[in-house]
């Protein structure tokens, strides 16, 4: 994803520091060289051994006393790209400023020209306070890319915007801004969740999908560089802060109209939500009573949702999912008839696959028929498998 890439890793002094290390262990772990540079502050909060163990490099603490002669404008010259997190607010106020009064804002003033990505994280009074509004106007006007914070929970058990944004987002954001993943160009689209059809106002047939599969594919598809939109009907994956389009829906008939009027522009179409396939003809307009009764509720088929995409022209890749209780026959005999690129059978009888559970045995159909079963695995190791998969399909690149 970053391979090759040599990244610049200012941490500056907040509580998140310590997500610092995971970041550039994931930095290092996508490829990337990375070298680090710390404010004083960060040094309290994490150590400066940590970043050199995980790095190969020591962090640059000091412009003075060192061997090199130009530490900031060197390490500004190697920078592919610059990410500061956490960014205090102590250091998006220099960077606006152009107060370049340690090593690491002066290293960020040095790489003007360079992409620099800023994740600020603190309070959310620091936040809020106009005078860190203005610094973020300020820089966002100057070209400097942000990402988040999130709201969350904070250091010291308060809750409010400022929670700096986890390391896969900020991972994501860095190959959306390198244009580097090998998704950058895609735009893609993922439908997750299960639709829910009114019997009455306050009833519906539903089913068990928890979204998880579906959201993991956008998740994975973003963090490697893809434009994402995610139709669903759960909440969108959280915590993440992902740049995912999401578009929600509760029924079967709006989640085919949201699909079909995105896939026409979507080079591939990953649909994993679980859809009704029959809905209440005539749905009560009031809460159906006991005492009336028990009703005889009429049913008529929902949008193939599927099979429209397939029956586009030009249509995007397809891959559509299965949920299947043992035999695969069903989805074999699914994937021929429907005209799918690719179906994944989930199995959804077997233990620690299907609904709700964080793992997934799943098994890949070709048009042909073949079969390939994947063993169990987690649900964010499938959608980047099948994310493999797919590419390899659509470039012809086998890496
Ligand atoms: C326990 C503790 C936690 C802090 N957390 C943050 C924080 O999350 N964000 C922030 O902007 N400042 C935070 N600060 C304040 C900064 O450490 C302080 O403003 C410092 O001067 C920042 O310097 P730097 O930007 O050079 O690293 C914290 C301070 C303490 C004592």
């Amino acid at each position: 994803m970053l391979t090759g890439r040599r990244i610049v890793l200012g941490v500056s002094g907040g509580v998140a520091a310590y997500k610092a290390a995971y970041l550039a262990r994931r930095l290092v772990e996508g490829g990337a060289e990375v070298r680090t540079v710390m404010t004083a502050a960060a040094t309290e909060f994490l150590g400066t051994q940590t970043l050199a163990a995980i790095t190969g490099s020591a962090p640059l603490l000091d412009l003075f006393g060192g061997d090199d002669p130009s530490p900031h404008t060197n390490l500004a010259r190697w920078a592919d790209a610059v990410v500061v997190a956490p960014a205090t607010a102590a250091t998006l106020a220099r960077i606006a400023a152009g107060m370049s009064e340690d090593a690491l804002s002066t290293t960020v003033l040095a790489a003007w020209g360079t992409p620099v990505l800023l994740a600020p994280a603190m309070h959310t009074e620091m936040w809020d306070h106009p005078a860190t509004q203005r610094n973020v106007a300020t820089l966002e006007a100057d070209g400097y890319t942000l990402v988040g914070p999130e709201s969350g929970a904070l250091a010291g058990g308060d809750e409010g915007p400022g929670r700096m944004a986890e390391p896969e987002a900020i991972v994501a954001a860095l190959v959306r801004m390198l244009g580097s993943g090998d998704l950058a160009g895609w735009r893609v689209l993922v439908s997750s969740g299960g639709t829910r059809e009114a019997i009455d106002p306050v009833r519906y047939i539903g089913n068990r999908s928890s979204g998880k599969m579906g959201n993991a594919i956008a998740v994975a598809a973003a963090a490697r560089g893809a434009a994402v939109t995610l139709v669903t009907s759960v909440p969108p994956p959280a915590g993440e802060r992902l740049p995912i389009d999401v578009v929600s829906v509760e029924t079967a008939q709006q989640m085919a109209q949201a699909v079909w009027s995105r896939a026409g522009d979507s080079h591939v179409a990953v649909l994993a939500a679980a859809v009704a396939d029959f809905r209440p003809r005539d749905p009560a307009g009031t809460k159906l009573r006991r005492t009336d009764g028990t009703p005889a509720i009429d049913l008529e088929p929902t949008p193939d949702i599927l099979q429209g995409v397939a029956a586009m022209s030009p249509r995007p890749f397809l891959v559509g999912f299965a949920a299947e209780t043992g035999s695969l026959d069903e989805a074999v005999a699914k994937a021929q008839r429907k005209g799918v690129d690719l179906l994944v059978a989930n199995d959804v009888a077997k233990e620690g696959s299907g609904f709700g559970t964080e793992t997934n045995e799943v098994s890949l159909i070709m048009p042909d028929g073949t079969t390939e079963p994947w063993g169990l695995m987690s649900k964010r190791e499938v959608a980047d498998r099948l994310w493999d998969r797919i590419r390899k399909m659509r470039t012809g690149d086998p890496h």
